[in-house]
């Protein structure tokens, strides 16, 4: 039961097998068609972002309110006692009596793993570090498959700041359940770490590593784009040589397949021209929309009783 295996939260896209996803892909899409409910009525969520954020709390905020739930937290770590010195664990030990499920963004790759130690509620990774994201890459696969019809066979491009992009590295793992053909897309600075990469061998992914994106354009069903991840670069100028190093325009379009799909998590940079937005293949902002029924099921499915 999802509800059993997940009593300690999303941390990790590893902590899913294929049943799992499908699972919860299948309560999201029903809740897709849900007007908003009463289903955790008296619950509280705890939103805890040591990073800044948009989307991700914006959306888990709305979710919980449209399920008819309630919402504490703070948006920024200088207003909460960790910057008075309390360690994480002291702040989730806390926090866990003022709420029944806990959604939390660090810097720490481990922090969500950590929390997870220190509470009896579950807890939801919303993203650690360079490390993962899980419930964006369960969003992006709930687009995915609402929009291609399937998954299986695809031809997707994950393309950008591979080595940071904690979206991607997330993504990468729930598709390795998959038989998808993977083409990696980055310069050599930010490949996939080779820890990420022993794992998805392990699983018997199949995936290419390619600079230029020009190259398979034309067979690709899905291109999911990333930013290239300022705030991890130690060196500045590093950053500065790989920042521009992909824009994606209209005229790229015309390269595509027909039912090619253009993904992005957001916020998006300079890796994709504003003159590609209009188009039906751009779908970044549709897939923001699906944070909504992605976060209530698995709010849903964390705190039902
Ligand atoms: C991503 C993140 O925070 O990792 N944003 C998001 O949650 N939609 C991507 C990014 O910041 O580049």
């Amino acid at each position: 039961m999802f509800h059993e295996k997940f009593a300690e939260g999303v941390i990790s896209a590893k902590q899913f097998d294929r049943e799992d996803i499908e699972y919860i892909l299948k309560k999201g899409r029903e809740m897709i068609s849900e007007k908003n409910s009463n289903l955790l009525r008296d619950k509280i969520l705890a939103t805890l972002f040591f990073e800044p954020s948009t989307r991700t709390r914006l959306s888990f905020e709305s979710a919980m309110y449209r399920l008819g739930g309630n919402v504490i937290g703070f948006h920024t770590g200088d207003v909460s006692s960790i910057k008075k010195g309390e360690s994480i664990a002291d702040t989730i030990r806390t926090v866990e009596n003022y709420s029944d499920c806990i959604v939390m963004r660090h810097s720490l790759e481990g922090a969500a793993k950590m929390a997870s130690k220190f509470a009896q509620i579950p807890i939801i990774n919303a993203g650690s570090g360079s490390g993962e994201h899980p419930t964006q890459a369960l969003l992006d696969l709930l687009t995915i498959t609402e929009e291609c019809g399937t998954l299986n066979g695809l031809n997707i491009g994950l393309m950008g700041d591979l080595k940071y992009g904690r979206t991607v590295h997330s993504l990468s793992i729930l598709l390795s359940n998959y038989d998808v053909n993977i083409y990696f897309i980055s310069p050599v600075e930010l490949r996939m770490r080779n820890r990420d990469k022993d794992f998805l061998q392990q699983r018997q992914m199949k995936y290419k590593e390619i600079t230029d994106y020009r190259k398979i354009l034309n067979i690709l069903d899905v291109l999911y784009m990333t930013r290239v991840q300022k705030e991890r670069f130690i060196d500045l100028e590093e950053y500065e040589k790989v920042k521009n190093i992909y824009t994606f325009r209209a005229d790229d379009l015309e390269n595509t397949k027909g039912n090619f799909r253009l993904l992005h998590p957001l916020p998006r940079i300079t890796e994709i021209n504003p003159n590609v937005d209009n188009s039906e293949k751009a779908i970044y902002f549709k897939q923001t929309y699906y944070g909504i029924p992605m976060r209530k099921a698995i709010l849903a499915e964390l705190m039902k009783n």
